[in-house]
């Protein structure tokens, strides 16, 4: 059975100056799935993100977590963004302490969890978002990628049953990019829901179980990745489509059948290794 962990229904938001920033939004995130939510420059995403963990309250409609609304005093708060883990798409607005060995154990620390445990999860994180030998370094000077990850493994330290990642690739290097998604699989195998906001739909298609695709902070689409970021209207909105379903599309017109035995490619790998298999075994008949 499928549960939403965060649903928003009817959710209006609405910045000073009377910006309208999601306006009517009603979608679900289910438990112990993957989500990528896309949209143009604007369309609400980052907003969206800071509704997820009460940081920004919305003016109609209502925010439920694990089926109940979300409150929004000191210890409802506190209690949701233990649960929901949140890496801002800026980090210098995410890091605020000297070094990031200081930074990523802020978290754990006023969860008031015993000193060795506090150790052992930052130095975990450190490990995992291959940081060690940079903990002690002034932040500021940093990399933008060694920022990025430093935020991320402060989240990972918390160990939120969801995790919210805005544009979480952006700004890392391709080997680096590999293996922070091998740690987003691990982390979902046991149990994390992960929610990320990208431009990158290429990723969005080979990553996602779900996608939601904003449009000046309406829903425009809700479903899976392989039906949605194929829609029209949703190319249209976005400027682009997958790369490899564009491909896969054009490779059927010839006759050559990439959807043998009803296995989808979504990555350039699957797609390549599809091609080799039917042209192999076309080959050999
Ligand atoms: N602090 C703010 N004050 C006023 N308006 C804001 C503020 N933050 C965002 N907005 C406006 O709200 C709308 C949604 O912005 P948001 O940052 O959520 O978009 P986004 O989808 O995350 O965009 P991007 O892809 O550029 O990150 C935009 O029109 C933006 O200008
Ligand atoms: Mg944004």
């Amino acid at each position: 059975m499928t549960t939403a962990v965060i649903e928003l229904q009817g959710v209006t938001f609405t910045y000073p100056g009377d910006i309208r920033a999601l306006d009517n939004f009603t979608a679900s995130f289910v438990r112990g799935r993957r989500t990528a939510v896309l949209g143009r420059n604007g369309s609400g995403k980052t907003t969206l993100f800071s509704l997820l963990n009460g940081l920004q309250r919305p003016q109609s409609g209502q925010i439920l977590f694990d089926g109940r609304t979300i409150g929004y005093d000191r210890q409802s708060l506190l209690k949701l963004r233990q649960a929901v883990g949140m890496v801002f798409q800026d980090p210098d607005s995410q890091l605020f302490s000297a070094c990031i060995y200081e930074d990523i154990s802020f978290g754990p620390l006023n969860l008031g969890l015993p000193e060795n445990e506090v150790r052992t999860r930052v130095e975990r994180a450190l490990t995992q978002m291959k940081l060690s030998g940079l903990e002690n370094r002034p932040t500021h000077s940093l990399s933008f990628g060694q920022k990025k990850r430093a935020c991320i493994a402060g989240v990972l330290a918390m160990q939120p049953q969801v995790l919210v990642l805005d544009e979480p690739f952006a700004g890392l290097d391709p080997v680096m990019a590999a293996e922070f998604s091998a740690i987003l699989d691990e982390l979902q195998r046991g149990g994390t829901t992960l929610i990320i906001a990208t431009h990158d739909l290429d990723l969005a298609y080979a990553w996602a179980d779900q996608v939601i695709v904003l449009q000046e902070g309406r829903l425009l689409a809700d479903g899976a990745a392989t039906e949605a970021l194929v829609r029209p209207d949703v190319h249209a909105e976005l400027g682009a489509s997958p790369i490899v379903a564009e491909i896969a599309a054009v490779i059927a017109l010839t006759g050559l059948d990439v959807y043998a035995n009803g296995y989808l490619p979504r990555s350039r790998a699957e797609l390549v290794k599809s091609i080799a298999a039917k042209t192999k075994g076309e080959s050999t008949r």
